[in-house]
């Protein structure tokens, strides 16, 4: 059963235009995978990558499409066609910059289907709150490589602390799980993009988008609960649960409710990218 979407920390961006690249069977290693019908497929192509997508079969892994973004000639075409595939979990609108962009893209999918919504611009992150809080959004993403095109934001962290944590704190408000972080550039070079990831959980995210499979060890790891906090989760729902809702006291500390249920959270997205992870090998 491939993982419920809530709980994914590794997205894979693979070029639609790649069919050869395409995911096979659940359980590859990526959370989620992204088919991007955007940036990775040349103008000229766009065309044959969406006649790709058409090939896929309901028996394929469930994946999201990255269509293009609303200003461009593709937005509607990538609608009409991804509206009609089988096994797409869900689209993400690049360039995201009013909550209306979300809108008009789910009108145009079928129902309920859910988007994420990647912010990369100032004004997107300017509009953030009110973009995660459109009834379709699943989830904000962060676009580091066109932000800091528009930008020109340099690499001192202090620059980066505002839109980072703005999109963090949107998300939640608006009732969203936190926000996905824009990809590591490093495709072999391990060590580096866990501890980008490390940064980005410790920031608030709560996974990455990777631009190549190297990337995905690393981003797990990043994004799983280290054993010793599932361990001390499960001590604490089981005090919980013999305490009547009261506040209990584990190794010395009280737990009253909202750590109760941050024990909750880390449990359950413990166990669904485990059994995710078992179900894969
Ligand atoms: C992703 O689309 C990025 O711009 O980083
Ligand atoms: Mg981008």
């Amino acid at each position: 059963m491939p993982l419920d979407p809530r709980h994914a920390r590794s997205w894979l961006f693979t070029p639609a235009d790649r069919p050869e690249r395409y995911p096979r069977r659940d359980g590859q290693g990526a959370d989620a995978v992204i088919l991007d019908l955007e940036d990775a497929v040349a103008p000229a192509d766009k065309r044959q990558a969406r006649e790709n997508l058409c090939r896929r079969g309901s028996d394929d892994p469930p994946v999201w499409v990255r269509i293009n973004d609303r200003t461009s000639e593709h937005w509607r075409d990538d609608l009409a066609e991804v509206a009609l595939l089988p096994a797409v979990t869900g689209v993400m609108l690049p360039k995201a910059e009013r909550a209306d962009d979300v809108a008009a893209t789910a009108a145009l999918l079928p129902g309920g289907m859910p988007v994420i919504a990647l912010v990369e611009t100032s004004l997107g992150i300017e509009n953030a709150y009110g973009i995660a809080s459109e009834p379709a959004t699943f989830a904000l993403a962060f676009g580091v490589a066109d932000f800091r095109r528009e930008t020109g934001l340099g690499e001192a962290p202090e620059a980066w602390a505002y839109p980072r944590t703005r999109l963090v704190i949107a998300s939640r408000a608006a009732g969203l799980r936190g926000p996905i972080d824009g990809p590591a550039m490093q495709l072999d070079d391990v060590a580096a993009v866990r501890s980008e990831a490390t940064r980005g959980r410790a920031g608030g995210f709560t996974g990455k988008l990777c631009i190549h499979p190297s990337q995905i060890t690393p981003v797990n790891a990043a994004y799983s609960p280290i054993p010793e906090q599932v361990d001390w989760a499960r001590r604490v729902l089981e005090q919980a649960a013999r305490s009547d809702g009261a506040a209990v006291r584990v190794d010395g500390e009280m737990i009253d409710r909202p750590r109760l249920e941050h024990a909750r959270d880390l449990l359950e997205s413990a166990v669904a990218q485990s059994d995710a992870e078992s179900a894969g090998t």
